[in-house]
């Protein structure tokens, strides 16, 4: 029996990038789950709200974050699929950890110092003590596995930290949970600068396709994606990122392998082989597109939701009740 928790900040529009590095693998990973097995997936808007967050747009965010999960192919019958804020035991567990978390571990985290910088308006405390909060959220479910892409690794390191910290100050208590790290082919570029990952925060819409691009901006984009001039189609990161970055996009998207693609296409041009790859897109996003927007018509949306705090709450609350016990925080 196996236990996966992963989250997703309510920020920006998800792109091609996060669907085919993350998304993606999470519908696979669901795909593997045997009896007993248990996979939350998490909505994180307390995270989100360590920096500045204008308050109806992050409503939005979250059901919009939460219709994209399920439209993609996740299934409520397999996962947990909640709303991080509506399990409190997520904020309470965040705080238990505080005491036993030393500013200079947390000082010294990457993205805590990345983040830091852009802050114009002062650099809240919860922006310290977020990788906390995350090694709560993972280690109210005793998760064994945590699904996260490559820049979360010192974020799971610091949570095995913690959970040995608390193990060894309190007696056994979590499992010291391991990171499955997307592989890799799943590092999708941009499409402008095809050194550059494609990231939602990147001001130049081009360089990104949206998941809920239309099929007409899809093919604009691809049409207008950085390439060389030589003209050939192989798969040469370094020489030729552009194309090489078209090739793992459209293998991703249709699980074809990269040198079956390479063979196809040696003796085309590079407007037909922009043409198929649009056309691929599209016709992996189309489906999802559809399903997003009736997901949010309905009242489907909000019924995974409850369900899907439902069954958290359980799980949070044994694992609260047990670590407070522990602390001496308890009446009995
Ligand atoms: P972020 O957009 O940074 O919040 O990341 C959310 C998830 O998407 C993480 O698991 C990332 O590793 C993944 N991700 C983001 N951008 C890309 C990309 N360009 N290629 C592959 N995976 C990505
Ligand atoms: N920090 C993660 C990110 O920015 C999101 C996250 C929050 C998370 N809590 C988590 C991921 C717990 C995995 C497990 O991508």
């Amino acid at each position: 029996m196996k236990t996966l928790v992963s989250g997703i900040q309510p920020t920006g529009k998800l792109t091609l990038g996060n669907y085919l590095g993350a998304i993606k693998q999470f519908v696979a990973l669901q795909n593997t789950l045997e009896e007993g097995d248990e996979f939350f997936v998490f909505i994180a808007d307390l995270h989100a709200i360590t920096i500045p967050q204008i308050p109806t747009e992050l409503r939005n965010a979250v059901k919009s974050l939460a219709a994209v999960y399920l439209a993609c192919g996740l299934n409520p019958e397999k996962i947990t699929l909640f709303i991080q804020s509506e399990v409190t035991e997520h904020a309470e567990l965040g705080y238990l950890m505080q005491t036993i978390s030393y500013i200079g571990e947390l000082e010294r985290m990457t993205q805590y110092k990345d983040k830091m910088q852009k802050q114009t308006q002062g650099v809240s405390s919860a922006l310290l003590t977020y990788p906390v909060l995350m090694a709560g959220d993972i280690l109210l479910y005793n998760a064994n596995f945590v699904p996260v892409g490559e820049d979360q690794k010192q974020h799971l390191e610091l949570t095995r930290n913690l959970a040995e910290r608390f193990n060894s100050r309190y007696s056994e208590t979590f499992n010291v949970p391991n990171p499955l790290i997307t592989k890799t082919g799943a590092k999708i570029m941009s499409l402008q600068d095809p050194t550059k990952k494609m990231s939602k925060s990147d001001p130049l819409e081009k360089s990104c396709i949206y998941l809920l691009d239309d099929e007409a901006t899809i093919k604009r984009k691809i049409a207008s994606a950085v390439t060389d001039s030589d003209g050939v189609i192989s798969y040469d990161p370094v020489n030729k990122p552009g194309i090489a970055n078209l090739l793992t996009i459209l293998s991703a998207t249709t699980l074809v392998p990269i040198d079956e693609l390479v063979n196809k296409y040696k003796d085309a041009n590079y407007s037909t082989f922009k043409a198929d790859v649009a056309e691929a897109i599209v016709n992996e996003l189309k489906p999802i597109q559809a399903r997003y927007n009736e997901l949010l018509k309905t009242q489907e949306l909000d019924n995974v939701l409850n369900q899907g705090r439902e069954k958290a709450s359980y799980f949070a609350r044994k694992t609260l009740t047990k670590v407070k016990r522990k602390m001496g925080i308890l009446r009995k």
